[in-house]
């Protein structure tokens, strides 16, 4: 059997042009956690024996090239790229996907822009990704879609391949009836209609898999029973699945040799200090500038922390093409400067600020070289950083300040759990958490490493697939979670 996954973006980027072009690795937990699924279904130790990965490219290859990046792609890595031209990406990508339904799913209304021309490039993009697919579909492959770009893909799937097993996971949170409505009336229609073409369509949390079978009620009217909508000739299943990580590749990283004498160098550079670190890419909805201004106020409140303590916020660039991504990194950048202005001196940098991307070693050499980690979005659908913290730490020390918005909150309670707008709690988890006994940090993380490594992003993978195949042949589930 193989495993043909769908997203919007493959997890390399192409730059330049054939021959010398580059293949660079993509960012995001989506990209992150299917890849760990990936390399298991090529060591064999899953129940496909193939897989092929379809997406986007992540920029606009050249025509004359587009052969040879595909062949390129194709032999060396099975990833099939769906070529988008400029407009499609435009007002599909930047316009529908991530000024739309990106901003209203995280609850910044305000952030919104609408207009039915980019919801019409949505279908067509979404019929374009159908049409690469439909050209390699065979009867017995499983299909595996992800995120918010392709939610109408499904619908498509199931009218022009009928008996194949379909499945779809949001990456994203889905949001109440009421901000749902924010969309017109074509497009809500659209979205749970295309989402209904699934076998199986998977959540990370309770909360979101309710919200939208609230959804399928007032909008579609369709009743569901204990998670299963019963449709004319078919049942779809909607759960929780929440994501892991690889925990024991995390966990192998954070023991190896390069990742130690990283950590160790991190370690003698700030030592004497407590490291607080905070590491995202660069969206409003990770509640960056909220972290800030709790920092500063740690300062100005408690002066008895100045000079041995320091924030590493590293910000990974993202959508840098749209404007709420670039006000917010002004932002950033002039409130790192206000702190630093104000309460540095000669021998101490309180937030020290890096915009780029860093690879999964050095993450868990800074994972594991920090007192704290503040992770603390606005909005999230899972955050796997958080996970992340907690599995670099193969000591069980470390401090998780874990906001009460993000999915992960669900699994990880026993982090410091806050509420991200407010200042006054986030000055108090980092009190807290700056001032934490080694025993207590060792009780609690020790029950998060349990939870992680139980629930696996292989586990996480392997349960939707199941759940996919046996709804497909009438079987029960039997949930491990
Ligand atoms: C989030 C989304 C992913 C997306 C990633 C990076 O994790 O859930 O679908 O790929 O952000 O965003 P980008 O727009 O660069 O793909």
């Amino acid at each position: 059997m193989r495993l043909v996954i769908i997203s919007n973006r493959l997890p390399v980027i192409v730059h330049g042009e054939m021959p010398n072009a580059g293949f660079e690795r993509s960012i995001g937990g989506l990209v992150t956690g299917i890849d760990s699924y990936v390399k298991m279904i090529a060591s064999g130790k899953t129940r496909f024996d193939d897989y092929l990965w379809i997406g986007w490219p992540g920029t606009d290859v050249d025509e004359k090239d587009q052969n040879r990046v595909r062949r390129h792609l194709l032999d060396e890595h099975k990833l099939l790229p769906v070529y988008l031209s400029a407009e499609i990406i435009q007002e599909y990508y930047y316009e529908f996907c991530n000024r739309t339904i990106w901003p209203l799913f995280h609850y910044f209304p305000d952030h919104v822009s609408h207009n039915f021309r980019s919801w019409q490039y949505y279908e067509e993009a979404n019929a374009m990704f159908y049409a690469t697919l439909q050209q390699c579909l065979r009867p017995d492959d499983v299909v595996w879609i992800h995120d918010y770009h392709l939610m109408l893909l499904p619908q498509m799937i199931r009218r022009g391949f009928p008996e194949v097993s379909v499945s779809f996971f949001l990456h994203i949170p889905f949001p109440t009836t009421d901000i749902f409505r924010h969309l017109s009336r074509a497009e809500q229609v659209g979205i749970l209609e295309g989402l209904l073409g699934a076998d199986v369509i998977g959540f990370h949390t309770y909360g979101y898999a309710h919200e939208f079978l609230q959804c399928i009620l007032k909008v579609l009217k369709l009743k569901s029973d204990q998670h299963e909508i019963v449709l004319n000739d078919r049942k779809v299943k909607v759960d929780i699945f929440p994501m892991g990580i690889d925990y024991a590749g995390i966990r192998r990283l954070s023991l190896s040799k390069q990742c130690g004498s990283i950590r160790e160098s991190i370690r003698q550079d700030f030592s004497g200090y407590k490291l607080i670190l905070s590491v995202d890419r660069l969206d409003y909805t990770k509640g960056i500038l909220n972290r800030l201004i709790a920092f500063e106020q740690l300062l100005e409140q408690f002066p008895e922390w100045r000079e041995k303590v320091v924030l590493m916020m590293i910000v990974a660039p993202s959508r840098r093409e749209i404007g709420a991504y670039q006000q917010i990194k002004r932002s950033i950048d002039e409130w790192v400067g206000r702190i630093n202005g104000s309460y540095g001196t000669n021998k101490w940098v309180p937030v020290i600020y890096q915009y780029k991307q860093f690879n999964l070693t050095e993450l868990c050499a800074l994972y594991a070289a920090s007192d704290v980690a503040l992770v603390t979005p606005l909005r999230d659908g899972m955050n796997l950083i958080a996970k992340e913290f907690i599995a670099s730490h193969t000591d069980k020390k470390g401090v998780l300040i874990l906001s009460e918005m993000a999915g992960a909150i669900n699994e990880l309670v026993d982090a410091v759990a806050v509420n991200p707008y407010s200042t006054e709690e986030m000055v108090a988890a980092l009190v807290r958490a700056l001032t934490m006994s080694c025993e207590e940090q060792a009780f609690r993380n020790e029950r998060m490493h349990l939870r992680l490594k139980k629930y696996s992003v292989v586990k996480w993978a392997h349960e939707i697939m199941e759940a996919t195949i046996n709804n497909k042949n009438n079987k029960p589930v039997r949930s491990t979670r």
